[in-house]
């Protein structure tokens, strides 16, 4: 086998340090284990496209049970020494990787955005920034790994908790935000003095392989490994690896149900952040200056609506409803559609063929509903230049009731719905009518109504006259079946990525002093 060390594929950096495809052109074929940039074991790899145009930018390794097996002992080596390395000194070596990342980060963003098709200046830099912002909070909190001491019971008992390292811990990521996913994966679990196994999406393997290649110039080799492949095949190996003691997952709710299931058969925990098909709520009094433009925000159409928390289903009082359908449909005819690496691109591609049909079968469920209209978009793009490659207008209906399909699955396209109202108890329990529970965001001008929605909204991740989406140092995770446990913040760091242990030492008698 070959092993292409990081000094090597350096150098081929220097043909042109802009051009993203040189860097997924040097990633090919490779996967990151023990510190090294290397073929895998895995003799098979499978092309990953540009959303934008179609073009190849890369092919990455199918990786299976061997791949997962090499990446998972490399961690676990590494967990032994990791361990042992005192709590701030690892969260400065991880806060250095995070500079790392920063003094590269026009290379990073622009292999995210083509990865993933999502618009160079609204969506990759900004989320790269974000990637890189967490992975610094984390190093920063290292200091607040502490346990508890616990008065005694029992006269002479010193009684305290621990806050240690799980172990090797496995991080599935999906492709709609991959690098800030990545590092929400990877900063709380490495800082707590964790190993990492990760494995890419499917769809966006370069971006992430690049963070971590960079940031392992800072960390110890083993202590960050990512490989590549196909859930079924790569993922779930990696799962059930007796080794790995975490996983943590964010994508569909399907396979957070399967990896739970894996991990069920070693007791093992899991984090797990699904998917949602949230509620944005305008009420009457709402400011609908915040409002109208809070609704395409909240709906992440700039990222062709592939977020877990896109709020498409927007609930919307009777009395403001023309208004605000009329002012969200002006404001959606100013985003602009094209090139993700573009500048003056405002929304890019959607990521494959599989999503893009997805988005093109649930519009046709809604044409084919009587009654229902197309406010904004809701056709394919004529335009020459964007007919090759995944690209769909921010589309708006409205007409189609609650217990169409269109409002009820998660669409992870750039579709919303919206729903007129009267009433704000029948609102709420219409907004509460899903499996789901992430996020929810609603406009108003009266306190009393915003927290008794509060109160009500069967949501996670809940706001108000806002719809910022998650970062760090804020608490995220879902209710219901949107998932199972809070990350992004100190508190997922200590209850997530920890292991306690109760400690009881009786102090005995003094021994004799020689
Ligand atoms: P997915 O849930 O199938 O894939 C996410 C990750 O899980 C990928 O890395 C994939 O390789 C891995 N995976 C798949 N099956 C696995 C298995 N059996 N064991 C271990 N790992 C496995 O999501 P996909 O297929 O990309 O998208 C389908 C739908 O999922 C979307 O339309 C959307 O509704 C939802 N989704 C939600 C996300 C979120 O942020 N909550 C992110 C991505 C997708
Ligand atoms: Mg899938």
């Amino acid at each position: 086998m070959t092993r292409i060390d990081v000094e090597t594929s350096n150098a081929d950096r220097t043909m042109d340090a802009n051009d993203p495809r040189n860097e997924t052109r040097r990633l090919s074929g490779r996967i990151l284990v023990d510190g090294v940039l290397r073929e895998a074991e895995a003799d098979t790899q499978f092309e990953v496209i540009h959303p934008g145009d179609l073009s190849v930018i890369g092919t990455a390794p199918r990786c299976g049970s061997a791949d997962a097996d090499l990446a998972v002992e490399a961690a676990r080596r590494a967990q032994i020494l990791w361990r042992g390395v005192p709590a701030r000194d690892r969260g400065r070596m991880l806060q250095k990787a995070a500079d790392a990342v920063e003094t590269e980060h026009v290379l990073v963003e622009r292999v995210l955005s083509l990865d993933t098709g999502n618009a160079l200046r609204t969506q990759a830099r900004p989320e790269t920034a974000s990637a890189i912002d967490l992975t610094r909070m984390f190093g920063g909190l290292a200091g607040e790994l502490k346990g508890e001491t616990v008065p005694a019971a029992t006269r002479n008992v010193l009684h305290y908790t621990t806050r240690d390292p799980i172990g090797v811990v496995a991080g599935i990521i999906p492709w709609n935000a991959p690098l800030f996913l990545f590092a929400a994966k990877i900063a709380p679990a490495i800082a707590a003095g964790n190993t990492v196994v990760v494995k890419t999406a499917e769809q966006a393997p370069f971006c992430v392989l690049l963070m971590a290649e960079i940031m392992n110039r800072e960390l110890p080799p083993g202590v960050l490994n990512v490989i590549s492949g196909y859930g079924e095949e790569c993922g779930r190996p990696l799962v059930e690896h007796p080794v790995v003691r975490k996983v943590t997952f964010t994508g569909s709710l399907a396979v957070g149900q399967q990896i739970a299931g894996y991990a069920a058969q070693k007791l093992c925990p899991v984090t797990l952040e699904l998917g949602g098909k949230n509620p944005g709520i305008v009420l009457a009094d709402a400011d609908l200056d915040l409002a109208i433009p809070g609704i395409i925000d909240g709906m992440r159409y700039t990222r062709q609506g592939q977020a877990c928390t896109a709020a498409s289903r927007v609930f919307i009082h009777e009395k403001i409803y023309d208004r605000v359908v009329e002012g969200v449909a002006a404001k959606l005819a100013e985003i602009r559609v094209g090139d993700p690496l573009d500048e003056t691109t405002d929304m890019g591609a959607i990521i494959s063929a599989e999503q893009f049909e997805r988005t093109l079968n649930y519009m046709e469920i809604a044409k084919n509903t009587p009654g229902a209209r197309v406010i904004f978009g809701g056709e394919k793009p004529v335009d020459p230049k964007l007919t090759t490659g995944y690209y769909y207008p921010p589309t708006f209906l409205d007409g189609i009731g609650l217990d169409s399909e269109v409002c009820r699955d998660e669409i992870f396209g750039p579709v919303a719905t919206a729903l007129p109202f009267n009433d704000f108890d029948e609102m709420i329990s219409q907004a509460n009518d899903t499996p789901y529970g992430l996020s929810a965001n609603l406009w108003t001008r009266d306190l009393s109504r915003a927290l008794e929605y509060v109160d009500r909204i069967e949501a996670g991740f809940v706001q108000v006259n806002q719809c910022a989406a998650p970062r760090s140092n804020v608490s995220y995770g879902g209710l219901k079946m949107s998932g199972l446990g809070k990350e992004y913040a100190l508190d997922s760091m200590l209850n997530h990525f920890c292991a306690s242990k109760t400690v009881l030492i009786n102090r005995g008698t003094p021994g004799n002093l020689v």
